[in-house]
């Protein structure tokens, strides 16, 4: 048992595709320690992004059980779930997701405004989380006035914003040139070295060689691979 950690426990998700019943995962046991740095790969279509949603309770499983700092996921209503994904994780995807109607600080404040903080100190942290990320300057540029390394900590900015306990990062340099890409990487291992614990899901084994810890996932199953 990873305490504060994740685990998971025989966890399946299943898809259902016309006729067919598709195993996205497929009996997935896995725990993973409070501050670590877990890479996830395997090829395309293997359970990547499932698996991280289903962690991240963007999703739930078909089968098995997810603990999340503590908290057993299914036991947890949707606006329940919503509440503490809010505060325990933050996510960061390829496609950055951001609002494109809102700038930088908007985008940032929108978990605290979930969260019930005071519009004053929402401001507070959330340029505080901007400014920790290179972007004290571009708080007011909408996304697209930014480029895509910065709509990318734009959206790790906001990923801090309550303070999460765990990042899950889905390909964040898959839109990124290498160099970009790179010091996404390291804005991610800097706040793994701050205590926060990092997933994080990509096809670039320079990225896996920064984590403690490589998670393969083939055909909806989890093997360890090999830390680079
Ligand atoms: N909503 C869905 N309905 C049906 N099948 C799905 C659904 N979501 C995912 N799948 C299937 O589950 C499998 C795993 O998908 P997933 O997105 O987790 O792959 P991935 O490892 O993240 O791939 P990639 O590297 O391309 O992002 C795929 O074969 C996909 O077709
Ligand atoms: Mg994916």
């Amino acid at each position: 048992m990873a305490i504060g950690g994740i685990t998971l426990t025989g966890v399946t998700r299943t898809f259902q595709v016309g006729d067919e019943e598709f195993h996205a995962l497929d009996r997935v046991n896995l725990s993973i320690d409070r501050g670590a740095f877990v890479a996830v790969m395997g090829p395309s279509g293997s359970g990547k992004s499932t698996l991280a949603n289903i962690i991240g309770g963007l999703d739930r499983p078909t089968a098995g059980s997810v603990v999340v700092e503590g908290e057993d996921l299914a036991k947890l209503g949707d606006a329940a779930l919503s509440r503490f994904r809010n505060k325990a994780i933050g996510f960061v995807f390829q496609s950055f997701n951001l609002k494109g109607d809102s700038t930088s600080l908007e985008n940032v404040m929108l978990p605290l405004t979930f969260a019930r903080m005071r519009p004053k100190q929402r401001k507070a942290r959330a340029t505080a989380c901007l400014e920790r990320v290179g972007l004290g300057d571009r708080l007011h540029h909408l996304p697209n006035q930014l480029s895509g390394g910065q709509r990318q900590r734009v959206a790790i900015a906001r990923a801090l914003a309550t303070e999460p306990a765990l990042i899950i990062a889905d390909e964040p340099t898959g839109n990124l040139d290498s160099a970009r890409g790179a010091e996404i990487i390291a804005m991610l291992g800097a706040l793994n070295a701050d205590g926060v614990t990092l997933l994080v899901i990509t096809h670039d084994s320079a990225v896996a060689g920064h984590a403690d810890r490589v998670v393969e996932v083939v055909d909806g199953t989890v093997r360890e691979g090999s830390a680079g």
